[in-house]
């Protein structure tokens, strides 16, 4: 009997954890679960004797894969695994995963009621903009930028789209105009929205001289990653561009000080809530324990994100 930890800082819907449980317990394993942890000691406990381990953006690092001595797969339920250690998952002889797809309406989702929040000056009783008829970038045509893609036709928005890893062809395939680099959507676009990963290319990338090309009243919107975002230049182009909003769903390290000069067009969740819904929890939840019991059961290693 395998033993498998769920560890969630930010816990899962009751409803997810239960079909969690569900898939776990057919398949003969044991469920463990660590919600809302108070810190590393507590995770590295945890992990001691258990095979497998779901995660959402909690932290796994060296001592975690050092403390885990049974410990043979970590999934991410969910998409980014920018918080994972993966040549420290190597060294360890662990599989890691991911479940792409799996949360990517939710944030997509999301990123439109900020928006809408965001062209109606915070809900605070003055009169504010329409998003039909204006031009939306989305950089990164993955499985979030693709629903982000197709809400934004509902509303009636001028849709374009750059991925450096993605043809434009694919791209026009989904009824979006692509356009040939970051630099063009963020010259041609009213707002854009992020959704690249955060690797050693992106972080910080998006970076004053890019930010400062965006036209008259434009937004920024950002349920990707904080480090993307180069946040001094951000700060010194709000400075500069009283007309320029930056809305996010994950909070800088600097948000006290946007927060503080820039209330009126500067906004951050208090916690990143793009995945937050049951919907998504069940999706990213169940195909996480899915993928593990096929991993331990069958040795399949669809998803693997590490060599
Ligand atoms: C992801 O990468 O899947 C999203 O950013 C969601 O992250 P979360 O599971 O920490 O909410």
């Amino acid at each position: 009997m395998s033993k498998i930890l769920v560890a969630t800082d930010k816990p899962f819907a009751p409803i997810a954890v239960k079909g969690i449980r569900e898939v776990v317990e057919a398949a003969g394993d044991e469920l463990v679960l660590l919600e809302k942890y108070t810190g590393k000691a507590e995770l590295l406990e945890a992990v001691k004797d258990v095979d497998a381990i779901i995660i959402r953006s909690d932290k796994i690092d060296n001592d975690v894969f050092d403390a885990a001595k049974a410990l043979k797969i970590v999934v991410r339920a969910g998409a980014g695994y920018d918080n994972v250690d993966l040549a420290a998952a190597t060294v360890h002889n662990v599989c890691v995963m991911n479940t792409p797809g799996q949360n990517s309406n939710a944030v997509a989702e999301l990123a439109f009621g900020m928006l809408v929040y965001a062209v109606r000056n915070f809900y605070n009783g003055t009169s504010g903009k329409e998003l039909k008829g204006r031009k939306l970038g989305i950089l990164a045509f993955g499985n979030v930028g693709r629903n982000v893609a197709r809400i934004a036709k509902g509303f009636g928005m001028e849709v374009y789209a750059y991925d450096a890893y993605c043809p434009k062809a694919a791209i026009e395939e989904a009824g979006v105009k692509a356009v040939d680099s970051t630099a063009d959507l963020f010259k041609l676009c009213d707002i854009v929205s992020l959704h690249i990963p955060a690797t050693s290319e992106t972080k910080k990338s998006i970076n004053y001289n890019l930010m400062s090309t965006m036209p008259k009243g434009a937004i920024l919107l950002n349920t990707a990653r904080k480090e993307v975002v180069d946040e001094e230049g951000l700060l010194k182009l709000m400075s500069e561009r009283p007309d320029f909003k930056y809305i996010t769903d994950i909070m800088p390290d600097n948000d006290a000080e946007l927060k503080k000069q820039f209330a009126d067009r500067y906004f951050s969740t208090p916690k990143k809530m793009g995945a937050q819904t049951a919907e998504a929890n069940i999706n990213a939840g169940i195909a996480a324990a899915k993928q593990i019991e096929g991993f331990l059961k069958k040795g399949i290693e669809k998803f693997k994100v590490n060599k």
